[in-house]
């Protein structure tokens, strides 16, 4: 089976629900003859549903950026995987670096959150990625594979069929610093055998390895070309039509 590609928008904290509901507007109409990928648009909370009924028909398909592991209950400012499924998502990112620093999140609660949007049917896309020193003390791939395992952690080869990993260095991450194409795909190369050792040839030769960080319509060709980046997972640069589209209309 051909790997799967997908170039998803992650808005981080922006647009609102006019703001999104006129960037999906005009997105749709500029993407709708792209077959060959997964396009996939994650707003904030607040403008989700308004971009679901924007999107209604269209190739563009619907991420969150987080759930809370649990089906409702008393979660003050939570929102459930059950909620995300009713408002039209079929994706989730879970364990992005932001979330990971700013609000401590750990790979054991990472790897609850990736089971429980399986069980939703919501498919993760799992951030994993290493900080300027850790890089600079040479265990970046340590790191990086730790991350790998603790959150896939308990999943069968069936369940990692759904699941795709971004490879986000942290230092790439807002700051215009992008890897060098052939730093992404060494990575890349070692997640894939991470999966590999989990979860078989096959599974890891079909898992969609998105590459985040600074990915912008003058780097993205050269980073898709890659053999084992099978994606892009795009920050700042997915918040203006045109360069967003740009790098949804990649050519490798
Ligand atoms: P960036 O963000 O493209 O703005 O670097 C990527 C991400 O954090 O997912």
């Amino acid at each position: 089976m051909a790997r799967k590609i997908i170039i998803a928008g992650n808005w981080k904290m922006h647009k609102t629900v006019d703001e999104a509901t006129e960037l999906v507007e005009q997105l749709k109409q500029a993407l709708a003859d792209v077959k060959d990928r997964e396009i996939l648009v994650c707003p904030p909370f607040t403008a989700l549903s308004a971009v679901a009924a924007a999107l209604d028909g269209s190739n563009i398909q619907l991420g969150a950026q987080n759930l809370y592991p649990a089906d409702e209950g008393a979660y003050t400012g939570e929102i459930s995987p059950r909620m995300l499924v009713d408002v039209g998502c079929s994706y989730v990112i879970l364990g992005h670096s932001e979330r990971r620093q700013h609000f401590r999140e750990s790979d054991p609660f990472i790897n609850h959150k990736l089971k429980v949007a399986l069980d939703h049917g919501l498919k993760p896309i799992l951030c994993v990625g290493e900080t300027l020193e850790q890089r600079g003390e040479g265990r970046h791939k340590t790191v990086v594979s730790m991350q790998v395992y603790r959150g896939l952690h308990g999943i069968d080869a069936e369940a990692m069929k759904e699941v795709a990993i971004a490879y986000e260095p942290i230092w790439a991450i807002g700051t215009g610093q992008t890897a060098r194409p052939e730093q992404a795909d060494e990575l890349h190369w070692a997640i894939r055998n991470n999966v590999e050792g989990l979860f078989g040839e096959d599974v890891a030769q079909e898992t969609c390895i998105m590459y985040g960080g600074s990915v912008k319509p003058d780097n993205v060709d050269e980073l898709m070309a890659q053999p084992d980046v099978d994606g892009a997972l795009v920050g700042g640069a997915s918040l203006n039509v045109e360069s967003f589209i740009r790098i949804v209309k990649f050519q490798a």
